[in-house]
């Protein structure tokens, strides 16, 4: 099942527009400069959507935003509705971050009505899910892992519309990752979750990224695991050089 890798950068509230233009237009002279067989998006705060896709014209390297809001519009105080994303010119949405869970309380109720409302806007959706440290000290990873997929996951979710990105929390912004085999263990098993939701044909063309210190150096050891399809990159998507260095080094 060929499913196409996307390179993904989510740089979190980092940078101002100086910043994000330079850093779009030096990723995107990169990805002009060869062939390549893999997607990129970056997705920057909401702050610099306009000015990062202003940067963005001429490549196909995607934009997308961290969060939306359910609702279409209305009085909703400091939040962003999925239309005002593609008003925006995104094309994705990440949602349900462990950030986000952890210092907004999302729950796996909530990301699902977000990534309805995504998805009925015309966004795709990255739903992220991963455990804990002490959720994988007690052995919980898979277990929470298929649960945050059957939670947080629409229930016509479709592989055009949605990609899930695993992310152990423990392993963000750390330099700690899991070995090779855990990360395919839990694709693997988030895969099969998916089929039994989703069916099949959905789930093997679905995309699952591995999200949580990724860096040129261990991209090709995840990248070229049978299920992962590509990362979510946090910090080392602030240098243009390290987040195509990721894709070169996976060969994608
Ligand atoms: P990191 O972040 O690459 O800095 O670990 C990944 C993420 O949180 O998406």
């Amino acid at each position: 099942m060929a499913r196409k890798m996307l390179i993904a950068g989510n740089w979190k509230m980092n940078g101002l527009s100086a910043e994000g233009i330079a850093l779009a237009t030096e990723i995107k002279t990169a990805v002009k400069a060869k062939k390549r067989t893999c997607e990129f998006l970056v997705c920057p705060p909401f702050t610099m959507l306009s000015t990062v896709k202003k940067a963005l014209r001429g490549t196909k390297v995607a934009l997308g935003a961290q969060d939306c809001h359910f609702n279409e519009k209305g009085a909703h105080t400091g939040d962003v509705s999925p239309l005002m994303l593609i008003d925006s010119g995104c094309s994705y949405v990440i949602l349900g971050h462990s950030e986000r869970r952890a210092d907004h309380g999302e729950s796996n109720e909530l990301v699902c009505k977000k990534a309805i409302a995504a998805n009925k806007a015309g966004l795709k959706a990255i739903i992220c899910i991963g455990e804990t440290l002490e959720q994988r000290d007690r052995g919980e990873t898979v277990d929470v892992c298929k649960n945050q997929v059957l939670g947080s996951v629409p229930d016509d979710a479709t592989a055009l519309n949605t990609v899930i990105a695993y992310e152990p929390v423990w392993a963000i912004g750390t330099g700690k990752t899991p070995t090779a085999e855990d990360v395919e263990e839990v694709h693997a098993q988030v895969r099969k979750v998916l089929a039994k939701k989703l069916g099949k044909t959905q789930a093997n063309k679905m995309r699952i990224l591995y999200g949580g210190s990724v860096k040129p150096s261990n991209a090709k050891e995840f990248l070229s695991l049978p299920d992962v399809d590509g990362a979510l990159i946090g910090g080392a998507s602030l240098k243009s050089a390290d987040f195509m260095a990721i894709a070169d080094n996976a060969s994608c």
